[in-house]
């Protein structure tokens, strides 16, 4: 039967990261990934990095082309009651930036390297559960273009999202979930248009939430907040311009360049966190253990973030052998995600309007927005979490300047 050290399920930013950092430090592993290549590297998802992550990829060497492509980004805009408001993110964080790099670049960048110098990084590989094997060493079965086969591993690590199959090799009762699910989606588009706006749009309006971002100086990415269950074809091109329109419009002279859409889907929203994120020689990591919903742009910087808490583990116990790290993996990354958890919910209930909310609640959004325009404390706040706070087991609750 093939062995490895760390069996990685799911080759999603967070599997292909360790693999990454895993490889780096000299110990060896197999990805499974249940889709194809070309699905993986085209899944439109995240488009923002926190500098921690830039720095994390960097030093990982997946950060050239990154580096290259990749648009700094040292603010955002809050819009509301037709008025605009910048965040300067370096002046409010003692020098931090975020980057504007699509999940999908990130995912082709790693799957490029591993297929050229990492471990083994099999694509159509489903896996279907992950067992106790011999002498308490977890076993991975999986399928691989129509054929079964095992792995057996000295650790398991999901790394297979929230629909993923590792964490039920946690036994009965191990482990706790903690959810709220919102009553609003996002249509999400892409248009072949240079952006609008040189910095992210997020637009609190009555009619509800916009958020303008971008992938490339010619594509945009532009969101919508819609009802739940809504059906994409119930939204044709003009409608859906017209609707951006409406919900950036400022008292000044503004428009939005329009152009050809060429990708629209809806996406529900959650926030989910599965405790704890071990058990026994079974890690979980990113979407597997917890989900926050997009408003604020921490899905894909809490994946890496797990990642490299846990690759950083994995080094210590071997090159000293002491487990210390990885005992405190759960614990270490639990601060951080709930952390995210609490910045994600703050940002999507203060900017989103809920189908049944009162003119009261609408009142105190719209007072909390004008306290972030208005006081650098307050801007601080946000400006510090949307950056991203501090990785690893001693990392403060307040990022250190840089
Ligand atoms: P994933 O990216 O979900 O990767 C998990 C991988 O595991 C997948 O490749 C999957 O195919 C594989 N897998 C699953 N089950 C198995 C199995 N049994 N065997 C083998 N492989 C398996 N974040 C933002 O910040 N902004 C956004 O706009 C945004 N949009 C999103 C849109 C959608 C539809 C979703 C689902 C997420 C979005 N996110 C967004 C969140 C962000 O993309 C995720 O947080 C990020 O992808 C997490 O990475 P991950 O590697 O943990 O999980
Ligand atoms: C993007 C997504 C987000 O959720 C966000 O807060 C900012 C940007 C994006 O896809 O570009």
């Amino acid at each position: 039967m093939q062995h490895t050290t760390v069996g990685i399920v799911g080759g999603g930013p967070a599997g292909l990261l360790l693999a990454r950092l895993l490889h780096n430090a000299g110990i060896d592993s197999v990805v499974l990934e249940s889709r194809d290549r070309a699905y993986v590297e085209q899944r439109q998802r995240a488009g923002i990095l926190e500098q921690g992550t830039v720095d994390v990829l960097r030093a990982a060497g997946a950060g050239a082309r990154m580096d290259r492509e990749g648009l700094v980004h040292e603010g955002i805009e809050l819009r509301f009651g037709r008025r605009s408001h910048r965040l300067d993110f370096p002046a409010l964080t003692g020098g931090r930036s975020v980057m504007v790099y699509a999940q999908t670049e990130v995912v082709k960048d790693l799957v490029a390297l591993q297929l050229a110098e990492g471990g083994p990084l099999l694509f159509e590989a489903e896996v279907r559960a992950v067992e106790d094997g011999d002498g308490g060493r977890p076993l991975i079965r999986y399928t691989h273009q129509g054929r079964e086969a095992d792995l057996s591993c000295d650790y398991v690590v999901g790394c297979d999202g929230f629909h993923g199959v590792a964490k039920h090799a946690f036994p009965a009762g191990v482990l706790r979930s903690y959810e709220r699910a919102y009553p609003y989606s996002w249509l999400g588009i892409l248009a072949d248009v240079p952006p609008s706006y040189d910095e992210l749009i997020y637009a609190h309006s009555p009619r509800g939430f916009a958020l303008g971002s971008m992938r490339s100086p010619t594509v945009s990415r532009l969101y919508l907040q819609v009802p739940n269950g809504t059906d994409p074809a119930d939204w044709p091109d003009e409608r859906i311009w017209d609707e951006l329109d409406a919900r950036f419009a400022l008292d000044s002279d503004w428009t939005l360049r329009r152009g050809p859409i060429t990708a629209k889907s809806v996406l529900p929203m959650r926030s989910h966190v599965t405790e704890p994120m071990r058990h026994g020689r079974v890690f979980l990591a990113g979407d597997a253990a917890h989900i926050v919903p997009p408003t604020g742009a921490k899905g894909l910087n809490l994946a890496a973030a797990d990642v490299v808490v846990l690759a950083e583990a994995f080094a210590r116990f071997q090159e000293t052998g002491s487990a210390d790290l990885l005992d405190a993996y759960s614990d270490t990354c639990l601060r951080r995600v709930w952390r995210a958890e609490h910045f994600s919910w703050f940002m999507t209930s203060t900017l989103h309007t809920d189908p049944d909310q009162s003119p009261f609640a609408t009142r105190l959004q719209l007072s909390q927005l004008d306290r972030l325009a208005s006081s650098r404390h307050a801007a601080a706040e946000v400006a510090e979490n949307y950056a991203g706070l501090p990785i690893g087991p001693t990392a403060p609750t307040a990022p250190t300047a840089r």
